[in-house]
């Protein structure tokens, strides 16, 4: 089957959290399932930004990106960290292959407000190249940055790794995407809950049950499984590695 993988930057430098992901793209790639690895770079992007003197801040969980934070996001997510899963998928044995949505024309995206806030050169996905990915995805892991290309300026937009993961999932109708971060699901009073429905989520924005990057993560989960992905579920390494199984884990997105 087709599986979007979204891995967080959160941890992407963390060669712990990297084994862990290749053993579980290994295990899937074994049994003969098709994956696209759909990467973020959050921490590394902030440093990276931080180090050239360049002040970013956060609307509603989503960066604010000006041409230079884009030329150095664009930077550290389709050079260095795409690169790098790359190298580390490769050194295990599994054939990998690095663009982002601006190759082939991969992912193609319009300029986005934020609730009604500018939130600069950022974008959301409202094409995909499907038969290049599926071409693309028979014989390689797809690891794929999500700057997309802009389709009036044909240059490239920021787009956030969950959206550009669940606009992949959509297109492709997977059969199963999962958002992979450094927490084990959605929770809420300390439990993870096992499943979200669409019709709780402004309830659980509003307590402030769901704030910052969960935001994004949520709707995102929502809009793949609306587009045509089977089954979407928001865990860690260790959730995913259970799916992958065949157990439930993590919290399932539902319409
Ligand atoms: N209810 C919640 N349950 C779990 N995490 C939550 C919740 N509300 C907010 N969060 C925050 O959301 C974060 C995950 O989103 P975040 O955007 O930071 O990570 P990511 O999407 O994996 O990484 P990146 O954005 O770099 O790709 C968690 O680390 C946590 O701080
Ligand atoms: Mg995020």
């Amino acid at each position: 089957m087709k599986i979007v993988l979204k891995i967080g930057g959160n941890e992407i430098d963390d060669p712990g959290f990297l084994s862990e992901v290749t053993a579980l793209v290994g295990k899937l790639r074994k049994a003969n399932h098709q994956i696209v690895l759909v990467h973020g770079g959050g921490k590394e992007i902030t440093a990276l930004l931080k180090k050239l003197g360049i002040e970013t801040h956060f609307v509603s969980g989503m960066r604010y990106t000006d041409v230079k934070s884009l030329e150095a996001t664009e930077m550290m997510l389709s050079g260095g960290i795409n690169k790098r899963l790359v190298k580390t998928l490769q050194r295990a044995g599994i054939s990998a292959l690095g663009v982002s949505g601006v190759d082939a024309s991969i992912m193609v995206a319009e300029k986005i407000t934020r609730e009604g806030d500018d939130i600069g050169l950022v974008g959301e996905v409202f094409a995909v190249n499907v038969r290049v990915v599926e071409d693309l995805i028979s014989e390689f892991v797809l690891v794929l940055s999500p700057i997309s290309l802009d389709k009036t300026s044909g240059e490239s937009l920021n787009v956030n790794a969950d959206y550009a993961a669940a606009a992949m999932a959509s297109f492709l109708k997977a059969e199963l995407v999962i958002f992979l971060s450094n927490v084990p699901g959605v929770i809420n009073s300390g439990d993870v809950l096992p499943e979200i429905q669409e019709r709780q989520l402004e309830e659980l924005k509003k307590n402030g049950v769901i704030t910052g990057g969960m935001i994004p993560k949520v709707e995102s989960g929502l809009r793949a499984v609306k587009g045509g992905a089977r089954i979407a579920v928001i865990t860690d390494a260790a959730g995913a590695g259970k799916i992958a199984a065949g157990e439930n884990a993590g919290t399932q997105v539902k319409v």
